[in-house]
């Protein structure tokens, strides 16, 4: 816990016990990347898509067996990732934090004024705008003399279903950047009810966005989904597929977009064990070198992640 730091700020109360776990992956890759292009002729840049306020309070419920110093419900403040991405050593060399609310923006704000000295940005607004507007103007692959090319991670932290399948697509064609997401499988699952009765149009619509595809209907229902109209064919289909099955399919999607790697994910579970995302890692660089670097350190985060225990339910 960060002393005192969740005095001052407006608390960002969310998360579960598995909120440490996601976080965890991310610094450890930051580091490691950090310190492998120390010595590189890279600008490296992070991108946090979804920046929240910098930290994390999280309630944790009375434990009265445990004395009356637990009986009440405890708040707990850690850093969030933007504070971790800024306290990553050997620094990296610019920072651009992303977020729509107005008061997590103030504090992102106020975070990055402690650091006068290093490059953080502050964005406000929809980070899928953001997010395709950076990878387009940054010069990733710099051929002039004597500039220096650019590479990076992005943090992709939505709370459901805000990352649109275009901002993806963008990121992977930079070829220069890493991408972490916490994809959303609760949302999907929402969206995608075992009785297709109730795919309404405005569902349909978020699962095209959020996927990039349409042929999930066929994918993921026993009969195709047919348009409104059409109900009593609409009734007759049923969801088949699992949580598995639609990790599975996710995982095939990104790697439509990114050509270097795409990762298994670990899935991340809701305090009463329902999944709740996966969090993917995908490399947009094809050399086999880059790929080789990433695909190494981050699986085995990965890999140590799906051993490290979260904070009991
Ligand atoms: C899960 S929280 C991110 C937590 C943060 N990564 C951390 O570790 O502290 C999701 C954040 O995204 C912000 N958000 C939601 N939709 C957004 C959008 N379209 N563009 C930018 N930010 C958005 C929310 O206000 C919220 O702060």
């Amino acid at each position: 816990m960060c002393a005192g730091l969740g005095d001052k700020l407006a608390k960002h109360i969310y998360g579960g016990p598995d909120t440490p776990k996601k976080l965890r992956c991310l610094q450890e890759y930051l580091q490691a990347f950090s310190i492998a292009l120390r010595n590189q002729q890279f600008e490296c840049v992070y991108i946090d898509a979804f920046a929240g306020s910098g930290s994390r309070t999280e309630v944790r419920p009375a434990l009265p067996l445990l004395g009356e110093e637990f009986a009440e419900p405890q708040e707990v403040t850690t850093p969030g990732s933007a504070r971790i991405a800024i306290d990553i050593h050997p620094p990296l060399h610019s920072i651009v934090l992303i977020e729509e609310d107005a008061t997590r923006f103030a504090e992102l704000e106020r975070l990055a004024g402690e650091y006068p000295d290093r490059h953080i940005t502050v964005e406000k607004g929809d980070a899928n705008k953001h997010v395709q507007r950076l990878c387009t103007q940054i010069a990733w692959r710099q051929r002039k003399p004597g500039m220096r090319g650019t590479r990076g991670v992005v943090f992709l932290d939505p709370y459901g279903m805000e990352v649109a399948w275009q901002t993806v697509e963008t990121i992977a064609r930079t070829k220069a950047l890493d991408c972490w997401y916490f994809f959303p499988l609760s949302g999907l699952y929402r969206n995608a009810p075992h009785n297709p009765a109730k795919l309404d149009a405005g569902k349909q619509a978020n699962l095209d966005r959020v996927l990039g595809a349409t042929d999930w209907r066929e994918r993921w229902y026993e009969h195709q989904i047919l348009p409104k109209d059409l109900l009593e064919t609409q009734a007759q289909a049923v969801r088949r597929t699992d949580v598995d099955a639609i990790e599975a399919y996710v995982k095939e999607r990104l790697e439509t977009a990114f050509k270097g790697a795409v990762l298994d994910p670990i899935r991340l579970h809701h305090k009463n064990g329902a999944p709740l995302a996966s969090l993917f890692f995908a490399v947009s660089n094809t050399s086999p070198k880059a790929v080789k670097l990433a695909t190494d350190i981050a699986s085995h985060i990965l890999n140590s992640g799906r051993l490290f225990h979260s904070r009991p339910r």
